[in-house]
């Protein structure tokens, strides 16, 4: 085997042992005599791996007996216009936190459907802070505060929920099941699962018992909404009113069981931390290395930086890869380097992408 160290973004590195599992499973799952890809949505087999999915889930987020967890295609990006779609009338007003590209893709949706507003932005500093829990003001009149918890793209993260009595919606694509999360603080969760839940093409939501009652007023007052984007049809038929995507929901079922097996999120959020704060320690060390968050902003996901000489950014990322460091370009939209510190991604790939760096800067420093 030649697997690297893969620092990719998105769909990022999944857990050895899962994949292993995984290719076992694709010839022959269970006692099916089929692999999990050519079974039945309906058969018992992949219905018991649909409900051990949303136990696993229930368990490790802590999510409330009484929302609902749905397995939805389309993305985070869908999400982006099927949340305010089913949640807010035209005339509801609906705040958003810009915090980076995905933030402002979800309030660009939100604005063909409801009345939303940007109440609060770092787009004037490239987007290298988030907000503090207190900074966040919204309207009188807010529906919900819709905010992404992990600016992928920027490696910005929020330490804490903003600070308002008002609705929380939250996009947690690139951060889920990394920290232990106030699921009840929050009326609607989604994520796209390619980051730390498994393969894309599976979106995980949570909603809360207000979420799917305020979706049947807005239903009616809509006049009806398109079977495929109304929560209520996805929730009454378990994500199953189409063929769902069976294998990610396999997938993601499997890296639970992972999660699981390394002592749940309290213990997964303590490896993460620990080791995202030794490559800031790194980055911070000397100016050779230009950290792009602001310190009390930083993700332990996604660790964006420059060079000071941005000259030799090619070739750190070329030598890096050469040396087993696979994925460590910056987004296409704002270059320099991001390492993504996945769940699945081993402690010792950011041991070695350390002292990587240190050879990197002894050589051209
Ligand atoms: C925070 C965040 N939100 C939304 C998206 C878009 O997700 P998708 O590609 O699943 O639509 C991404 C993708 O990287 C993301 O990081």
């Amino acid at each position: 085997m030649s697997r690297a160290y893969n620092f990719s973004a998105g769909p990022g590195t999944l857990p050895e042992s899962v994949l292993v599992e995984l290719q076992a499973a694709l010839l022959e799952f269970s006692t099916c005599r089929a692999g999990i890809m050519e079974i039945s949505h309906r058969s018992q087999p992949f219905e018991d791996v649909l409900q051990s999915a949303k136990a696993r889930m229930r368990r490790v987020l802590g999510v409330p007996d009484d929302y609902a967890i749905l397995f939805l295609q389309g993305g985070a990006s869908l999400q982006f216009y099927q949340v305010p779609l089913n949640l807010a009338l035209p005339t509801d007003a609906t705040d958003y936190i810009d915090t980076g590209t995905w933030a402002s893709k979800a309030y660009a949706e939100a604005k063909t459907v409801s009345d939303a507003k940007v109440i609060w932005s770092s787009k004037a500093t490239t987007y290298d802070r988030v907000p503090a829990p207190m900074d966040v003001k919204p309207r009188e009149a807010a529906a919900f505060v819709h905010y992404t918890t992990n600016n992928t793209i920027y490696g910005t993260q929020c330490a804490a929920p903003p600070a308002t009595d008002k609705r929380l919606f939250a996009d947690m694509s690139s951060d889920i099941a990394s920290r232990p999360i106030d699921v009840a603080r929050h009326d609607v969760i989604y994520a796209g699962a390619q980051k730390n839940l498994g393969p894309s093409g599976v979106t995980a939501v949570l909603l809360s018992p207000w979420a799917l009652a305020r979706v049947a007023e807005v239903k009616a007052a809509r006049g009806g909404l398109p079977s495929m984007l109304d929560y209520t049809v996805a929730a009454a038929n378990d994500s199953m009113y189409n063929t769902p995507n069976t294998f990610g929901i396999f997938a993601l079922e499997r890296v639970l069981a992972w999660v699981e097996g390394q002592g749940g999120l309290p213990a997964v959020a303590q490896r993460i931390s620990g080791r995202a704060a030794r490559l800031y320690a790194a980055l911070d060390a000397s100016d050779f290395w230009k950290p792009h968050a602001q310190p009390d902003s930083r993700s332990s996901m996604n660790v964006t930086f420059r060079l000071k000489n941005g000259d030799l950014e090619g070739a750190f990322i070329k030598e890096a890869h050469a040396a087993g460091l696979m994925e460590l370009k910056g987004h296409r939209s704002v270059g320099g380097m991001r390492a993504s510190l996945y769940n699945a991604l081993p402690d010792e790939a950011v041991d070695a992408l350390i002292a990587f760096m240190g050879e990197f800067e002894r050589r051209n420093g």
